[in-house]
C-alpha cells in the first residue's frame, strides 16, 4: 500500500514513541495503521492483538478476517480504506487499554486524522467510540448506526469485530457489524 509521505513521517515519529513503558517494553511492533493518499472512510479499533503486535499491521487477525469480509460485502477492499487504532502498542495479554494510555497515544490518533482527512470514520467497539463521543456512559446498540457529528467530523460507530464474532457468525451484533459497514460505504463513496 501507498501512503503519503506525511504518514511516513508521522509513522518514523510513532515507532520511536516510549511514552508507555510498559507497552514500550514488551512491544514488537509499533502498529502505526495503514492509510492509502485517497481513503474517504476510516476503521478505528481499540490496540493491537498478537498477531497484529507480530506483522507490525492493524487487524490481521480472526478480527480483521471479520473486517475484510464486511468490507467485501459492501463493495470495498482493504487497500481502499485507512486502517488504525486508539492505541499504537499491544496492551500485554490483549487487557483493555489503560486511561493514562489512551491519553499518551491521544495525539498519534489526532494527527492520522488530520492526515487522512476522512469523509467518514468507523469506530470498533467501545474503546474507540468513547475516543471520538466522549466516555459518558454509551450504549453501543444505542450509538451504533447512525452519524453523529463530533467538531465537524462525521462518525459511524459501530461493534468491533471480536465483540461480533462472541455473538456468533449469525448473531445479531454481525448483522448490525455488517450494516454499519454497508451504510458506511454508501455514505463516504
Ligand atoms: N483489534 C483491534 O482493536 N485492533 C486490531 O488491530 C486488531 C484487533
Amino acid at each position: 500500500m501507498t501512503e503519503c509521505s506525511d504518514w511516513h513521517v508521522l509513522a518514523d515519529r510513532m515507532r520511536r514513541c516510549v511514552a508507555c513503558s510498559e507497552l514500550a517494553a514488551s512491544r514488537q511492533h509499533v502498529v502505526v495503521g495503514e492509510a492509502p493518499p485517497s481513503a474517504r472512510l476510516m476503521f478505528v479499533g481499540e490496540a493491537p492483538g498478537a498477531s497484529e503486535d507480530e506483522q507490525g499491521r492493524p487487524f490481521v487477525g480472526k478480527a480483521g478476517q471479520v473486517l475484510d469480509a464486511a468490507l467485501v460485502a459492501a463493495g470495498l477492499s482493504r487497500d481502499e480504506v485507512a486502517v488504525a487504532n486508539v492505541l499504537k502498542c499491544r496492551p500485554p495479554g490483549n487487557r483493555r487499554p489503560l486511561p493514562a494510555e489512551i491519553g499518551n497515544c491521544r495525539g498519534w490518533l489526532t494527527a492520522q486524522l488530520d492526515l487522512v482527512r476522512p469523509a467518514l470514520v468507523v469506530p470498533l467497539g467501545l474503546t474507540s467510540i468513547a475516543w471520538f463521543l466522549g466516555p459518558s456512559k454509551l450504549l453501543l446498540r444505542e450509538v451504533r448506526g447512525r452519524v453523529h457529528d463530533v467538531d465537524g467530523l462525521r462518525v459511524l460507530p459501530t461493534y468491533h469485530p471480536s465483540g461480533a464474532l462472541r455473538y456468533g457468525p449469525n448473531g445479531e451484533p454481525m448483522r448490525a457489524l455488517r450494516a454499519d459497514i454497508a451504510l458506511a460505504a454508501s455514505l463516504a463513496t
